[in-house]
């Protein structure tokens, strides 16, 4: 017999990472399917429509012809001028395809960037209400998440003062999301040229701006590119995308950054040790996604608008259910506060957790707590469902709540 003990530990890094709590909403409704249950779920992050025939069109020829094998690190040529001819445009800016590194989604070339700009024990800012991954990420990477808090009141506006007192000599990122997930919020002009004005005074602080929602934004606002607004401030603003949210393409995972080329270099450096290329077929896919004219995804945005309009004004009639009209993605954040503390039967809700797990069980509607977003008195809802779906989850949410006492 064999008496030497296994000593195999998880490394620290991952051992304190919590896995992402928006997968974990999607899966426990899913197992309510499973099981027979009538789930309406407001928890996708994903759009429900299929991917454009065209699309898939171009990735199947590319993988009949043979175009099955590495392309480079960053990413095919031709992909990578039309990612920067299109930046370019809503920039206001001049982009070289060179400044692209092609990743596997968004969420990839995030991490990348976070990995290239940051060393143990920097500091990262934060503006919560936040993406679900941005903290963990930064952890991942060693540096430290600053959380600066926005107001549902203010209409989570980035406060100037606020921002410049977060910033310390220790600070490298400032991660900005505008169209917002969670919020549907879109940051205007004003909003960023003050920012861009506090970062002025903070040349150690890169800028991480994650637009990965710009063409879902419905009128009358208007998707301002970081760069647009602060144009001064190129060399140290890195601008993710991605093609997942805008043509339905989630699982072919590709996303990119754009960088300055000295950040490029490196997350191309990086990308080559850790992963190499994205799916070359993939990159033929999102090629015709970004060369297709704007009909390709202007029906999703009229169903979308048309979704978000329903949604916004049902929640906003309900008793004690406070939210802010969504202007881009497909997530109306709501404000729960004045049913924490109540009991559904004997359960009490303390928090967006226990809410959402009691609504999904007791109701079958799947919703996803706030806490997975740095406000645990708050839920997303995901419009990213049918308009019948989310009339039968809306009236068994209402439901819900009126039985809270
Ligand atoms: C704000 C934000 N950034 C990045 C991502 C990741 O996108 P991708 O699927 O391209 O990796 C998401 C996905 O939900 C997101 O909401």
């Amino acid at each position: 017999m064999n008496d030497t003990q296994t000593t195999t530990r998880i490394s620290s890094r991952i051992a304190s990472t919590p896995p992402s709590a928006t997968l974990a909403v999607s899966s426990r409704a899913a197992e309510l399917r499973q099981e027979g249950v009538d789930v309406v779920d407001f928890g996708a992050g994903q759009p429900d429509f299929d991917t454009p025939v065209l699309i898939k069109d171009r990735a199947i020829e590319a993988l009949q012809g043979g175009f099955t094998k590495y392309t480079p690190t960053g990413g095919m040529v031709p992909l990578k001028k039309a990612i920067t001819a299109r930046a370019s445009e809503v920039q206001s800016f001049d982009l070289n395809p060179q400044q692209v590194v092609v990743a596997n989604g968004a969420k990839h070339a995030l991490f990348n960037a976070l990995y290239c700009l940051c060393d143990p024990g920097d500091e990262v800012i934060c503006i919560s209400p936040y993406w679900t991954s941005y903290p963990e990420q930064i952890q991942l990477v060693g540096a430290t998440p600053v959380i600066l808090q926005t107001d549902a009141h203010r209409d989570y506006a980035v406060d100037p003062a606020a921002l410049a007192e977060a910033i310390t000599d220790r600070t490298r990122v400032l991660i900005l999301n505008s169209p917002n997930n969670p919020t549907g919020r879109v940051y205007d002009q004003a909003e960023l040229e003050a920012i861009a004005e506090v970062l002025r005074k903070a040349p150690q602080v890169s800028v991480l701006s994650d637009e990965i929602y710009d063409r879902l934004v419905y009128a009358p606002s208007e998707h301002i590119g970081f760069l647009r607004a602060a144009p001064d401030l190129a060399d140290r603003v890195v601008i993710i995308g991605s093609v997942s949210k805008s043509f339905a393409m989630t699982g072919w995972r590709i996303g990119w950054s754009i960088a300055p080329l000295e950040i490029s270099k490196a997350i191309e450096t990086f990308q080559s040790h850790a992963t190499s290329c994205a799916n070359s077929f993939a990159q033929k896919g999102a090629l015709a996604a970004l060369l297709a004219d704007s009909s390709i995804n202007d029906a999703m945005v009229t169903q979308f608008d048309k979704r978000r309009l329903y949604m916004f004004s049902r929640l906003s009639s309900m008793q004690g259910i406070d939210l802010s009209e969504p202007q881009g993605a497909f997530y109306a954040f709501a404000d729960i506060r004045s049913y924490l503390g109540k009991k559904r039967g004997e359960t009490k809700l303390q928090d967006s957790i226990d809410f959402c797990k009691s609504c999904l069980d007791e109701t079958g509607v799947s919703i996803v707590p706030g806490a997975a977003f740095g406000m645990n008195d708050h839920i997303r809802f995901s419009y990213a469902t049918s308009s019948d779906e989310i009339e039968k989850g809306l009236d068994r949410f209402e439901e819900f709540i009126e039985t809270l006492r």
